[in-house]
């Protein structure tokens, strides 16, 4: 797959992403990632990326034609283009999971306030990685772009290891252990010691649905009513 960021601070997604298990996969050539830099398509003598918002206000603002020609740079027929933005949509595991299917993402990474609003029309997809506000989209994109390489096929050696993992069935994976069975006189739960696959299945899953009540219970909830749920998304 094929990702191009369009960032000012390239080093901010590069850096991240060229270690660990990401790091691997653009080696072996699962990712390719690519950068363009709207400060490389100014044209004038100080490289002008930004500049005060209109209506006034605190920051500045991206300006529209240095984002656009690095855009056009990078954009192809089928490349599926996201805005990062604190207003998007909401990321999720889901979500992930429709993204390592694409040929080639473009993530637009604003900084600063934001960019001019008249470049929003020009992507597929405003996303949000949380309801917080970072200094700009570049983290978020690292966020998104490991969480959907990783379900890149071959990328994980155990292709099963994104099967029971977390929100992968709408719960939290219940708890890992190793050696030592006993670590500072904490025990590791007797069932996961017995070697019987179903006591062991029953307490992962047991536990997973008693994490998932405790800390996240609009998923247990939206576990019980499967059937509403997708009708509602429907409409
Ligand atoms: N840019 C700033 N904050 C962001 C967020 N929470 N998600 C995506 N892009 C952002």
């Amino acid at each position: 797959m094929r990702v191009d960021a369009v960032t000012l601070f390239p080093g901010m997604i590069d850096v991240p992403l060229s270690e660990s298990i990401v790091g691997r996969a653009r080696q072996e050539g699962f990712l390719e990632l690519g950068f363009s830099n709207p400060r490389d398509f100014t044209e004038d003598r100080r490289r002008t990326v930004d500049d005060k918002p209109y209506g006034g206000g605190t920051g500045m603002v991206m300006m529209a034609e240095p984002v656009y020609r690095a855009l056009k740079k990078v954009r192809k027929k089928d490349s599926y283009v996201i805005l990062l933005t604190p207003k998007g949509r909401r990321f999720d595991q889901k979500l992930a999971r429709t993204l390592a299917k694409k040929k080639h993402l473009v993530f637009i990474c604003g900084h600063y306030e934001g960019i001019d609003e008249r470049i929003t029309p020009l992507a597929d997809l405003e996303l949000s990685i949380g309801d917080y506000v970072l200094t700009g989209g570049e983290p978020a994109a690292v966020t998104v772009i490991d969480a959907m390489t990783r379900l890149i096929p071959g990328v994980l050696r155990k292709e099963d290891a994104t099967v029971n993992e977390t929100f992968t069935e709408g719960l939290m994976e219940a708890p890992h252990y190793t050696r030592p069975a006993v670590w500072r006189g904490k025990k590791v739960p007797a069932e996961l010691l017995s070697g019987n696959h179903g006591l062991i299945a029953g307490w992962r899953r047991a536990q997973s649905e008693a994490l998932t009540g405790k800390t996240r219970p609009e998923l247990a909830r939206g576990k019980r009513t499967p059937v509403r749920r997708a009708k509602a998304v429907k409409k």
